[in-house]
């Protein structure tokens, strides 16, 4: 069909013989037929006219003439390694997020990485973590010879059910890691308060969440650490890049030494001329990576209010159709970054309509969507690690049996969380008002049809 808005008479008439052709040899009851050719609002999936043809704000976002100048002078200066852009960068983002010092890093992944090494964090330990979350959370822990150990999440916010946490905590507990995942704030006032009473080290995954907030204190100052990722899909995009915040300057230098070989830096000196100090890698951003960011960074402020506008929007719209439960905000947040906006998808309240074909159903009408994580607590990689040479230098043989840990990491109401999500991309808040009406739109088209959509599949 051209993209031209035609009257519904004009439509019908332009549609109406080879639609109909189509409609009959896909098998539809006569009642769809004439929902089709009147237009009345059969959905697109069985063969009815899409409800919406217009596309959604791309991503990336980039302007030639506002982000290329200062890419194009980083290039041309053949200066690409680690030098004062990256520091510019570190500067405004710490501004952004209201910490005494910020370092940039290869990617999310590493930031977390680093923090949790420079923590103290290693085998032997337990961290705690929600299994709702990218995989890039867990590997962090892995990473540092730690074990993870999942608190199961509370539904109604997606983020870990804080109320869950102490029931986990053992001897050998030593970091929580709360994610804000989604760019929903986890609880930190109620996660703070565990940590301190249980000493434990708190790294934030922040990675979704830039410039969210609990009583307008960002996310990410909340803990000894938290880490951000600048991938491609995040809503600073870089391609690759992640960054590290604190207020604690030693840790920060430690951080830094770290990222560049463990060489000295700030406080961590070591003794005078005794060269490398620390057991270190190599992670720092590059030159054109941070003009790439500075650039992004610009946009951040005003698109994440216009992502709170919209998700409210649609949430207060959404909410009214029966069997769709919108995400709901932890206690104080302020303000969420919204890298994705979730819902629970209810299918008895759409005639048993299973969630992949409500997902398909709503895709046909012109609104992308997903179905989101799958329960990480329970792949294969866990009883891979568990048998590592490390693990079994590090760990007593009882925490090694894959079903004795698998025991002790279930998380039912993720595994029911992970079954009844749905998620639109942060791209899609940055439409107008009026788009929103067309998702809320197209579910009440959907929940209207759930019967016909499932018998006609
Ligand atoms: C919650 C979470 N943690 C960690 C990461 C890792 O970040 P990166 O992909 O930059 O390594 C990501 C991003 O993909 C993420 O979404």
């Amino acid at each position: 069909m051209s993209k031209r808005n035609y009257s519904r008479r004009e439509f019908v008439k332009q549609n109406s013989l080879a639609g109909l052709g189509a409609v009959v040899a896909i098998g539809l009851t006569p009642d769809l037929i004439a929902d089709y050719v009147t237009g009345t609002g059969a959905p697109a999936v069985l063969g009815g006219q899409k409800l919406r043809t217009k596309g959604w704000p791309e991503w990336p976002m980039w302007n030639p003439a506002t982000d290329e100048e200062q890419v194009l002078k980083v290039l041309r200066s053949g200066v690409w390694s680690r030098a004062g852009v990256v520091t510019e960068f570190e500067t405004k983002y710490a501004k952004a997020i209201g910490a005494k010092r910020c370092l940039a890093v290869v990617n999310g992944t590493n930031a977390l990485i680093t923090a949790l090494v420079q923590q103290g964090i290693g085998g032997g330990d337990e961290v705690i973590v929600p299994p709702y979350t990218f995989i890039a959370t867990v590997v962090a822990i892995l990473q540092t010879g730690a074990m993870p150990i999942f608190v199961d999440s509370d539904p109604e916010t997606f983020q870990i059910d804080h109320k869950k946490i102490e029931a986990k905590i053992t001897p050998r507990t030593r970091a929580i890691m709360p994610v804000h995942i989604l760019g929903l704030p986890a609880d930190m006032i109620k996660i703070m308060a565990i940590a301190r009473k249980h000493n434990l080290i708190v790294v934030e995954d922040a990675c979704q969440a830039w410039l969210a907030e609990i009583d307008h204190k960002k996310m990410g100052t909340f803990g000894n650490a938290g880490c951000f990722s600048f991938s491609n899909s995040k809503n600073i995009p870089i391609g690759e890049g992640g960054a590290i915040v604190s207020d604690d300057e030693a840790f920060m230098d430690r951080c830094y030494s770290y990222h560049n070989y463990g060489n000295p830096y700030g406080t961590a000196i070591g003794e005078v001329g005794s060269g490398t100090i620390i057991a270190g890698t190599k992670l720092r951003m590059t030159e054109y990576q941070a003009a790439i960011g500075l650039a992004q960074l610009k946009r951040l402020e005003a698109q994440t209010t216009k992502r709170n506008e919209n998700a409210a929007y649609l949430k207060s719209q959404i909410k009214k159709i029966p069997g769709i439960l919108p995400y709901k905000l932890n206690e104080n947040v302020t303000r969420a970054s919204f890298h994705l906006f979730p819902f629970r998808y209810k299918k008895e309240e759409f005639k048993g309509l299973s969630r992949a074909d409500f997902l398909k159903a709503l895709d046909a009408e012109g609104i992308p969507c997903s179905s989101g994580y799958t329960p990480l607590n329970k792949m294969a990689y866990l009883e891979n690690v568990l048998k590592t040479k490390n693990f079994k230098l590090m760990y007593p043989s009882e925490m090694l049996d894959y079903k004795k840990y698998m025991e002790r990491n279930q998380c039912p109401a993720n595994d029911q969380l992970c079954e009844e999500a749905v998620w639109f991309g942060q791209n899609m808040l940055l439409a107008e008002k009026s788009d929103m009406d067309d998702i809320a739109a197209a579910i009440d088209k959907i929940h209207k049809n759930a019967d016909k959509i499932k018998n006609q599949k």
